[in-house]
């Protein structure tokens, strides 16, 4: 249980000032460590990472992914079972959601002809994708992971997974891999992650899409009205119909199809015989038990299908439903709830994937609407209500099954709200509100504003930037379900935190930040269980970095309603959208301060805590991601070299960040 909280907590650290330096930088009296780096290797015999593209590619499943994102510690007891209070020994598992090619092949990707020739190449990306689990030890006040545990695994595009819920065993999954629709190979996009009751973890699948090849003008031939508008809304098909990463573009092919099931096209006579149903397999939550590492993976159909940042887990009450919070990170996509069907009962921890199949496969999939007096209300999405028909004209809903897969249209036609990209939420367990991270929107137009999503304006720029208008730095809603019921189908919301440049405006700086914690374009986001109370906010951004790398802060915030109502004016001229209210910070409080900046051309994202709160575990994500790939034969040209320094090619790395006096972090 963690510690019980006397006082009212306050932030005990001096703030980290912005900068562009390509280190990692915490506060005087911590220490950040590097723990598990891209190609670290995960099991014995497996030789330490030559980080210059000569790694054998078929070692890559025993080493760490690339691209360290949403992650959890499960602290491990002596019995190797999971203790929530675990200080010492755990299972760190986190995402690995994408990759930089550039740096992880001899010469960047080999492209021929606008193809991939390299097989061994393509093998690696397969691989760097993922989720890893490793065991990580503290040795007197160093924590480092044990290569040969026996719990270190790696999951990856090619591991098999099964599919539950109302769209498993249907048509719409059939493949040739699954001819009864009944599991998938891989996952893919990794974003946020979540927890379970249970202990286990949670991957959500976000932009999926885009590794698919679909060449429209061929393919819309051949499909329905209804399939094609459901290619639409989801993006699926890169702008020149090859795929983010063109794996589907190598020949031959293999026996088992590991690039041609990238190929979304109709080929064959019948779905089973080809992979027109690829792209239905992915854009799921996918539950992993970690204590089990020969379990098999599900992908839990009744969560909804779309671009799954996260799924953070409600509050936990014995003879309550359970719920989890997910947005969906696409310019004006939506939040949505998912509510148990079945009352939690304790004695299922530790119950692995069946626990899951319990409380994850029958529920309510809600989406949620923003009023503009300050109250919302959870849509439902299920055949029937909602607008959700056969009749529907955006799409004509068949099945259950059909509105899971096609939860993005169901959303639609329930008429929720277009929110400014919803990333991270994460719920505040003094209280159960639930905060969402709206990172940031260049789709939003003046016309389009709302209460909940109100901003349109002009970035005032740095010197290397063009102008942004929209909602270029982000936001942070925050809403309570009615009567503090996380099954209720409203709440109250409102606005906590806006984005922006300490030097900017007033009508750009509503929330008034300062030098000591500005910010830009939030999206992780986590409440510290040890420390209750205590919110960790991270960034991913593009239009402050001309001043500084991406960050994390720490906050101490209040609650629904704290704010006070104000009109926002919008530098383009006035609007008609007003907020309901929010909370301005005002500088030098106690309630917002800058504790980490990154190395350069990094995100962060990804948090987890030792159940003592005495590590806390933070990832580095894609550091000199926008290298050119034409300097890859120049390391002095490389965006970065963090963390091995030199010339050294950068790497994505988990850092463990430890009070110097041992206590507990941000306090
Ligand atoms: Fe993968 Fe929405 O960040
Ligand atoms: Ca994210
Ligand atoms: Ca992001
Ligand atoms: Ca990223």
């Amino acid at each position: 249980a963690p510690p019980a909280q006397q006082a009212p907590l306050k932030l005990n650290f001096n703030a980290v000032a912005k900068s562009l330096d390509d280190v990692v930088t915490v506060p005087a009296g911590y220490t950040a460590s590097v723990l598990y780096r891209l190609g670290d290797p995960i099991a014995a015999g497996v030789p330490a990472y030559a980080n210059d593209g000569t790694d054998a590619p078929s070692t890559y499943d025993r080493r760490a992914g690339d691209h360290h994102d949403g992650m959890t510690f499960f602290g491990i007891n002596a019995s190797n079972k999971w203790d929530p209070a675990g200080a010492s020994r755990g299972l760190l598992v986190m995402n690995h959601e994408a990759i930089t090619p550039l740096f992880l092949h001899p010469a960047g990707q080999t492209v021929v002809g606008g193809v991939r020739t390299v097989a061994d190449e393509v093998l690696r990306e397969f691989y760097l994708h993922g989720v890893s689990v490793i065991e990580v030890n503290k040795v007197g006040n160093t924590w480092t992971y044990k290569q040969d545990s026996s719990f270190n695994r790696r999951v990856h595009t090619l591991t098999e997974m099964a599919f539950s819920g109302p769209a498993a065993k249907t048509d719409y999954l059939k493949t040739k891999y699954s001819t009864d629709g009944s599991k998938t190979r891989g996952t893919l996009n990794n974003c946020a992650n979540g927890t379970t009751p249970w202990g286990t973890y949670l991957t959500c699948e976000e932009n999926w899409a885009g590794y698919f090849r679909r060449i429209a003008a061929n393919d819309n031939l051949k499909r329905s009205d209804k399939e094609k508008a459901s290619f639409a809304r989801y993006g699926v098909a890169g702008s020149d119909g090859l795929g983010r990463e063109r794996w589907a573009t190598v020949t031959p092919d293999t026996a088992d199809n590991l690039y041609g099931r990238w190929n979304t096209e109709v080929i064959g006579a019948t779905a089973t015989d080809d992979f027109r149903n690829g792209h239905n397999t992915y854009g799921w939550v996918v539950e992993i038990d970690p204590f089990t590492p020969a379990s098999t993976p599900k992908k839990r159909t009744a969560l909804g299908r779309f671009g799954h940042e996260g799924a953070c887990l409600g509050p936990v009450v014995v003879g309550k439903p359970l719920v989890w919070y997910m947005g969906d990170d696409s310019q004006n996509e939506y939040l949505y709830k998912f509510v148990s069907t079945k009352a939690w009962d304790a004695a299922d921890i530790g119950g692995g994937i069946a626990a899951g199949d319990k409380y994850m496969n029958d529920g309510k999939l809600y989406v949620a609407r923003f009023n503009a007096d300050g109250t919302g209300n959870w849509l439902e999405l299920k055949l029937g209500v909602n607008n959700i028909t056969a009749s529907y004209a955006g799409y004509a809903f068949a099945d259950a099954a059909d509105v899971v897969i096609n939860a993005r249209h169901a959303a639609d036609a329930a008429g929720a709200t277009k929110m400014d990209r919803p990333e991270w939420t994460a719920v505040n367990p003094k209280n159960g509100e639930v905060y969402l991270t709206l990172t940031n929107n260049g789709a939003r137009t003046l016309k389009s504003t709302d209460a909940a999503n109100p901003r349109y304006y002009n970035d005032p720029k740095g010197v290397a930037q063009a102008a942004q208008t929209g909602n270029p730095n982000g936001h942070i809603v925050r809403f309570a379900d009615a009567g503090g019921d996380p099954a209720a189908v409203s709440f109250k919301w409102d606005v906590y935190l806006f984005g922006a440049r300490s030097t900017a405006s007033a009508d750009v700086n509503l929330s008034n930040l300062a030098a000591d914690n500005d910010f830009s374009s939030p999206d992780g986001m986590w409440f510290s269980h040890a420390t209750a109370g205590l919110l960790w906010l991270q960034t991913d951004d593009g239009k402050y970095t001309d001043v500084t790398n991406c960050m994390m802060l720490a906050a101490l915030p209040g609650k629904v309603g704290d704010g006070a109502a104000r009109t926002i004016t919008n530098v383009d001229g006035p609007t008609t959208a007003t907020q309901a209210t929010f909370v301005g910070k005002a500088p030098g409080t106690d309630g917002l301060r800058r504790f980490l900046v990154g190395p350069k051309d990094c995100e962060i994202t990804g948090i987890a805590e030792s159940g003592d709160g005495r590590a806390l575990f933070v990832n580095i994500q894609h550091p000199g991601e926008t290298t050119s790939a034409a300097n890859i034969t120049d390391p002095t040209k490389f965006g970065s070299h963090w963390p091995e320094g030199g010339t050294a090619r950068p790497r994505s790395a988990t850092v463990v960040i430890t009070k110097n006096d041992g206590g507990l972090i941000g306090l």
